[in-house]
């Protein structure tokens, strides 16, 4: 039996120094932002008539999932915040994930809550229980009474409802809602369809101004974990670690969020395996973890049909590894075999024709029509954009569950 004096337990992490660095929701300083130096500029180029007092262009960003566009966002609204503030003018920003609010309403009123400040404005923003005109009339006083001008960044606005609020806040100004405010709306959407779907109106003044955020290349995916590299004991990462996950997530993505993943993940499995510095080949490993759960946040939620939707077309890809995409009858059939083996009852071919819908707008899978002649019609083919073994993996052990 070990005495008082022994050491159980390790007192300090042989590997991460500070791994905080690494954590989803850490927010890098400046100094750890590489490679968007033209975006932050552009953008900043874009609000900058706030500082003298003057409307902030509205602008659209657009971007693949990883290429830091909500980082960009908030850093450029916090500077121009901050620089604000050194010229006299009063500002602020919102932040909205229009992903978690998603009715006019929901969005309207973290906006309002966020800006205020009760004990000056004696304005109270409950959170809810209010009529959206009313949130809309509170939100429109707290501006007027606190700020010279105002940036509210929607993030994933694709994921709103509907268009009223880009109308609203776009036409705030004009429509004389507010009088000394000026407005400037961020709207970010990693979908680049998204601005089909708009109303002309709203088109025509939120999209002032558009930018496009490119995936990183491997160099800029290498100085962004570079940049945060000190997360790790001096030593530990082997040089050659870094570059070889830099490699690996640009070819697949260029998505900084997962090349970060991979990297935490890396360490987690010296960890694990009480390695004392953080090898190359845990890199491989570390992407297949990274890469199901990514899969896994995709498809968080969804229902048992979408997911056999879905595994039918990963035992079709895995099968016929060279087809580039099948058929809607070819997965429908394989899909009906997955329901008789899991004794479930099938569901019609127009509801997994829309199951398969939704999957493409998450990017999961892609859709393509194509022509088969006049005897044939047009018929529409599925891709799985995912690797089929993780697709399968993280399926399986949800079937488990
Ligand atoms: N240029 C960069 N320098 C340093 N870190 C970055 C950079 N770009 C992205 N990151 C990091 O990568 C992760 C993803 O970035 P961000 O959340 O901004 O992506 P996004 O474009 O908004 O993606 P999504 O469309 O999925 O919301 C974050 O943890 C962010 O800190
Ligand atoms: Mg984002």
């Amino acid at each position: 039996m070990p005495n008082a004096s022994d050491d159980l337990f390790t007192r300090e992490d042989p590997i991460f120094a500070n791994k905080e660095l690494l954590e989803i929701n850490h927010l890098p300083g400046e100094g750890r932002i590489v490679g968007r130096d033209d975006e932050i500029s552009d953008l900043a180029t874009a609000v900058n008539p706030a500082i003298f007092g003057q409307s902030p262009s509205n602008v659209l960003i657009y971007g693949k999932t990883g290429t830091g566009k909500s980082l960009c966002a908030k850093y450029v609204s916090q500077r121009l915040v901050e620089t604000a503030e050194e010229e006299g003018v009063k500002a602020t920003f919102a932040y909205v994930d229009c992903a978690q609010d998603t009715t006019e309403t929901q969005a309207v009123q973290t906006i309002a809550d966020s800006v205020n400040d009760t004990a000056i404005t004696g304005i109270k923003v409950p959170d809810k229980g209010l009529s959206t005109s009313t949130y809309y009339k509170r939100l429109w006083r707290i501006l007027d009474s606190l700020y010279d001008v105002v940036l509210i960044i929607l993030d994933e606005i694709d994921k709103l409802s509907d268009d009223d609020i880009l109308m609203q806040l776009s036409r705030a100004g004009e429509a004389g809602k507010i009088a000394g405010c000026k407005l400037g709306v961020i709207g970010i959407s990693n979908k680049i369809q998204y601005k089909d779907r708009m109303d002309e109106r709203v088109k025509s003044s939120l999209c002032e101004r558009e930018f496009v955020f490119p995936p990183y290349d491997a160099n800029q995916l290498r100085d962004i974990m570079d940049a945060r590299s000190d997360a790790f004991r001096d030593g530990v990462l082997d040089p050659s670690t870094i570059p070889r996950a830099a490699a690996l997530a640009a070819r697949e993505h260029g998505d900084a969020r997962k090349a970060i993943d991979i990297l935490r993940y890396a360490g987690e499995i010296a960890q694990s395996m009480g390695a004392s510095t953080v090898r190359e080949n845990f890199v491989t490993q570390a992407r297949q973890r990274a890469e199901t759960d990514r899969f896994r946040e995709l498809i968080r939620g969804s229902t048992p049909h979408s997911r056999y939707v879905l595994q039918a077309l990963a035992i079709l890809s895995l099968s016929n590894q060279q087809q580039d995409g099948f058929r809607t009858s070819r997965v429908y059939e394989v899909y009906e075999n997955i329901c008789r083996q899991q004794g479930s009852d099938s569901l019609s071919l127009r509801r997994v024709r829309d199951l398969l819908k939704e999957h493409a707008f998450l990017d999961i899978i892609e859709q393509s029509k194509h022509s088969g002649g006049s005897a044939e019609g047009s018929y529409t083919k599925h891709q799985l954009l995912e690797d089929p073994d993780v697709v399968k993996d993280v399926l399986t052990e949800n079937a488990d569950t």
